[in-house]
């Protein structure tokens, strides 16, 4: 509102005095406080098609702007910004935009939906550490856009189709001990499987034998297609338990099997058009010019089996014949990249008019702790990861003795554990390397989940021992804390909505320690509680308004808080 008011004013000074139609001035906060509240650089950005020195324009719209009741003070600087002080009662009334983007915005359901992928385990494997990337980041992400009021499909897409089956089957028939598929635990369904590719070593028929198990499954054979049912639901059923803990839902887990009759007419075409011309062996591919520096996309094997790229192609046809969406977002680690290229270019070659989409890529996952890597079987489940966690939260839980309070230790062990593997990760950017710490995730006072925790607790303390609160109106002057708070509070919905357009959750998790740092700095020197009226009412305003925006933040990152700590 107040910078709509200020924009228009700037827009009235370059039009009438400086013969600029339609400037655009872009509006924003500056870190420190002695460059006022709100800044602009439309002065320098127009001076050459005005024909005027920056210096001038910036004067003329300065002296535009002090006639506002909201200005309190505007000034020029440097060699033609425009800083401008607010009046309190003018920054305080912003506030209400904070408060409005706590609230998740009226689902627009006629609008075309935004499909997000993420998590895409493997059927008959254990959820990995590394699995919380893609998990985490596209929950996130999803959550960003359902907050802001787009139509949202949650996708999982389940790797459940490919010769891995064949070669299980063959592992469970071969040293299994005669059980029902669905009576194994999925651990001992990976041994099964780990069991597989060391005997192959020794017995190189097996990969025939697992080869054309898989080929009997496609072809629909009855017990192969039982046992495979089986192992499915199993996988599913425990992965549901882990999604819980982690806060994470999806609306749909269509995986790979269920293309397996949306390929062929795809095959076809592309065959008819010449974009899937023959390789080796039989084999069809498709070719990219030299230029583009990719090798060709194998789209069917010799054999005639099908692969993760044919299936994904058919994946990107259903999705746009059925959701005619607005965009597509895969989250997947960096190894994916090459993958989703070739499929881009395939698609595009196949004259598919794409969506806007985008390959959503993390770095790999590094642990800081070389024990954690060097694990033998080379999987660290997930599972164990997150226990864990919780043990570690309830041993600093311990170690606080009293000064933490809790009415239920065990509950706040799992929401401050979960949460610190969840913000360990998402306050991390995605561009790169993710780094897996414990002593910084489990941390009480750095960039972690436990110090966002801990504040928000702070601030719901104050709060319910304030009783009624009066209106914060007539407030004349801001202390300096006040002001950096509220500044800080009022890049909220900004902030949230530049995370959710980059895809960048870190954004939205640095911008809450920030906002915790604000209030901590705030509450420390400021009495709360013991102030006069209307400081009282206004700093319990601000209180809320940050424990507000820390719950509302942090869940959108999948993370509880709590309101006793
Ligand atoms: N399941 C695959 C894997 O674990 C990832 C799937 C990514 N998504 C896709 N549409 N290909 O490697």
């Amino acid at each position: 509102m107040t910078r709509d008011i200020f924009t228009a004013s700037a827009r009235g000074v370059l039009k009438d005095n400086f013969g600029i139609q339609d400037a655009q001035i872009l509006w924003s906060c500056p870190k420190e406080s002695a460059f006022g509240d709100l800044t602009t650089n439309a002065a320098l950005s127009y001076a050459k098609a005005a024909g005027k020195s920056p210096k001038d324009i910036a004067d003329a719209i300065v002296r535009n702007l002090e006639q506002l009741d909201s200005v309190a003070k505007a000034e020029v600087a440097g060699n033609g910004y425009v800083n401008v002080w607010l009046t309190p009662q003018a920054l305080i009334d912003q506030l209400g935009e904070t408060l409005t983007a706590c609230t998740p915005a009226v689902k627009r359901s006629r609008e075309r939906p935004v499909i997000v992928e993420y998590s895409q385990p493997n059927i008959a494997k254990p959820l990995g550490a590394h699995h919380l990337l893609t998990t985490l980041i596209g929950q996130a992400i999803a959550n960003m856009y359902e907050h802001a009021g787009y139509p949202v499909v949650k996708w999982n897409y389940i790797g459940d189709w490919g010769t891995q089956f064949g070669k299980l089957a063959v592992a469970v028939q071969k040293w299994g001990d005669g059980r029902k598929a669905s009576a194994y635990s999925i651990d001992e369904l990976l041994s099964l499987y780990v069991r597989f590719h060391e005997e192959v070593e020794k017995d190189t028929t097996l990969e025939d034998a697992g080869r054309e198990a898989f080929r009997r499954l496609e072809a629909g054979d009855r017990e192969l297609t039982s046992f495979w049912k089986d192992i499915v639901t199993l996988t599913k059923e425990s992965l549901s338990g882990i999604y819980g803990l982690l806060h994470v839902s999806f609306d749909l887990d269509l995986g790979e099997s269920f293309y397996q009759d949306k390929m062929e007419p795809i095959l076809r075409q592309g065959i008819k058009g010449g974009v899937f011309v023959e390789g080796k062996e039989g084999a069809l591919i498709v070719e990219f010019p030299e230029a583009t520096g990719m090798p060709p996309y194998l789209v069917r094997k010799g054999d005639g089996a099908t692969l993760y790229s044919t299936r994904d192609i058919a994946q990107m046809r259903y999705r746009m014949d059925t959701y005619n969406p607005q965009e597509i977002l895969i989250v997947t680690d960096i190894a994916q990249k090459l993958h989703f290229e070739q499929l881009v270019a395939t698609c595009e070659r196949l004259g598919w008019k794409l969506p806007v989409f985008e390959n959503v890529l993390s770095g790999r996952m590094r642990f800081a702790d070389k024990s954690m890597s060097t694990r033998k079987g080379n999987v660290l489940k997930l599972e164990q990861v997150l226990s864990e966690a919780v043990e570690r939260a309830e041993r600093k839980i311990a170690d606080h003795g009293d000064t933490i309070q809790t009415d239920d230790r065990r509950d706040l062990a799992q929401m401050m554990g979960i949460g610190a593997v969840a913000y360990g990760i998402l306050s991390q950017s995605r561009k790169q390397d993710i780094v897996f710490d414990w002593d910084k995730m489990l941390s009480f006072d750095g960039n972690s989940a436990p110090y966002l925790q801990y504040t928000h607790a702070r601030a719901r303390s104050v709060l319910d021992k304030a009783g009624k609160t009066a209106s914060s109106k007539d407030i004349r002057a801001l202390t300096e804390k006040e002001r950096s708070l509220i500044n800080m509070l009022l890049k909220f919905s900004a902030t949230l909505e530049e995370s959710r357009s980059t895809h960048m959750p870190h954004i939205l998790a640095n911008y809450l320690y920030a906002l915790c740092q604000e209030f901590n700095a705030f509450y420390n020197v400021e009495p709360i509680l013991k102030a006069e009226e209307p400081q009282r009412s206004l700093r319990l305003s601000l209180t809320e308004l940050t424990a507000q925006v820390l719950k509302t933040g942090a869940s959108l990152l999948t993370i509880s808080v709590p309101d006793r700590m």
